[in-house]
């Protein structure tokens, strides 16, 4: 299809949810100090987040609470729908049409900044380093000011956030490729922000509470990352950064840490809360295509920008979901950020997929983007870094932060000149 014509389709599509009821979507509650009552989870069946539970199971899985919210949903629905960019699929943009409002409440629009890629559009992951000249500086104290539009004069980096990135660069990296505790960061970046949809404001959301709220760690729907958070949460406190500043700055670095990943533009400058996110906000691995759009939908995310996000299952590997296959990758090459994960879902060739991934891959939103991204690199790299900056920010007040992206480590850049090197001598 003729890429206006799809675009024309995802405008009216998405509008159309926005306004249609949400009368088949469960939804939680929105108090951030709801009462939870444990349900037990039966051995061997998928329980209500759509985990198969092992047999000794602790009761973890929520009741569904079925409060709804759809305030906000049709504004987040205009200013999800954005006009193409060159290698980005359709639905990928540099800015909204006339009439859309840019941004929603709450996120700040990244500015741009000298070297880097258009506004709404990550680097070529294939492309020499935008910020190599930069990375070249030691130390590298920070970026010249260009902070989020609308906010108050950006102050520097604090130069703490390089020494962060140098540690991540050691515990990220195996063999030249991305760890599991580089994809455990990236799921926790997704954790922490994702809790979170429009009703919630400038509560929630990004806020380091995946680490902070004891609880949140219990939850089913945040299975698989047990391991993960102390070790995440020991290398944020040994920097003495903020938390919620630090899962997504970890998040960043894996990604760029993946052999092929873009650059993710990244602020810090995120209040810390230690109040647990709403439950149930987060995507249910065995939802229909059409819940998960919906859910994605109300936290400002569309469909485009949530096929981009979920490619990041290129470098997952399942633990929780189906025990029997603890360790299975979603896609054959789990430590390189390549797009591999689209080609094999659809053809269910991939080591394990997600019921949710099929799901997404012939919903009729999101099928077409999932199709764009199969062999298309650059179109998903042009694609993911927004869609994760955007998610980066969800519930963040714009106001005060400062762009630390040149901060990140360089080391998916490395990996590509050690292999280049290999190749030829
Ligand atoms: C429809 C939305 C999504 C669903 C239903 C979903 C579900 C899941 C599930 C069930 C797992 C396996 C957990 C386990 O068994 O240990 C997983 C892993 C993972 N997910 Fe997602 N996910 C979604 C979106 C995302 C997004 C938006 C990101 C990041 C931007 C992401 C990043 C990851 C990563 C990196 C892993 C691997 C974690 C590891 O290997 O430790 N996911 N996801």
């Amino acid at each position: 299809m003729h890429s206006a014509n799809l675009l024309a389709v995802l405008l009216a599509s998405t509008s159309a949810q926005a306004a249609s009821s949400l009368s088949n979507f469960d939804r939680p509650n929105l108090s951030r100090r709801q009462a939870t009552t444990p349900t037990p989870p039966q051995a061997g069946a998928a329980n209500a987040n759509g985990y198969i539970a092992p047999p000794a199971a602790p009761l973890l899985a929520p009741p569904a609470i079925l409060a709804s919210m759809a305030a906000g949903v049709a504004g987040a629905a205009a200013s999800a729908v954005t006009a193409a960019v060159p290698g980005a699929p359709p639905g990928f943009p540099p800015g909204p049409p006339p009439g859309v409002p840019a941004i929603i409440p709450g996120v700040p629009e990244p500015a741009p900044s000298p070297g880097a890629a258009p506004p709404g559009v990550s680097p070529d992951p294939n492309a020499a380093d935008p910020n190599a000249e930069e990375n070249k500086r030691k130390p590298r104290p920070g970026k010249p000011p260009g902070g989020p539009p609308g906010g108050p004069p950006q102050g520097k980096c604090p130069a703490v956030w390089t020494e962060v990135s140098k540690e991540l660069s050691k515990q990220f990296m195996e063999s030249g490729q991305c760890n599991d505790l580089a994809r455990g960061a990236i799921r926790a970046a997704f954790h922490d922000c994702g809790a979170w949809e429009m009703g919630l404001g400038k509560t929630a959301g990004c806020d380091g509470s995946l680490i902070l709220a004891k609880e949140e760690i219990t939850r089913q729907e945040n299975s698989g990352l047990v391991d993960i958070i102390p070790k995440l949460a020991a290398i944020g406190k040994k920097f003495d950064v903020g938390m919620a500043d630090f899962i997504q700055f970890a998040g960043a670095s894996a990604v760029k840490i993946c052999p092929l990943g873009p650059t993710v533009q990244t602020w810090v400058g995120r209040k810390d809360s230690s109040t647990p996110n709403p439950e149930n906000l987060l995507p249910n691995p065995r939802s229909d295509g059409d819940t998960l759009v919906q859910l994605f939908q109300n936290k400002g995310i569309n469909p485009a920008e949530l096929v981009a996000l979920i490619g990041a299952h290129t470098s997952a590997k399942q633990m929780a979901f189906d025990p029997s296959k603890a360790g299975a990758p979603l896609d054959s090459s789990p430590g390189v950020w390549d797009v591999k994960f689209y080609g094999e879902t659809i053809k269910k060739q991939a080591p394990f997929t997600l019921p949710s991934d099929i799901e997404l891959s012939k919903q009729k939103d999101s099928a077409p983007v999932f199709k764009s991204f199969v062999n298309n690199q650059m179109g998903w790299g042009a694609a993911f870094a927004p869609a994760m900056t955007k998610l980066g920010l969800l519930g963040v007040e714009k106001e005060g932060l400062i762009d630390c992206t040149y901060a990140l480590p360089t080391g998916a850049q490395g990996y590509r000149r050690a292999a280049v090197k290999r190749r030829w001598w």
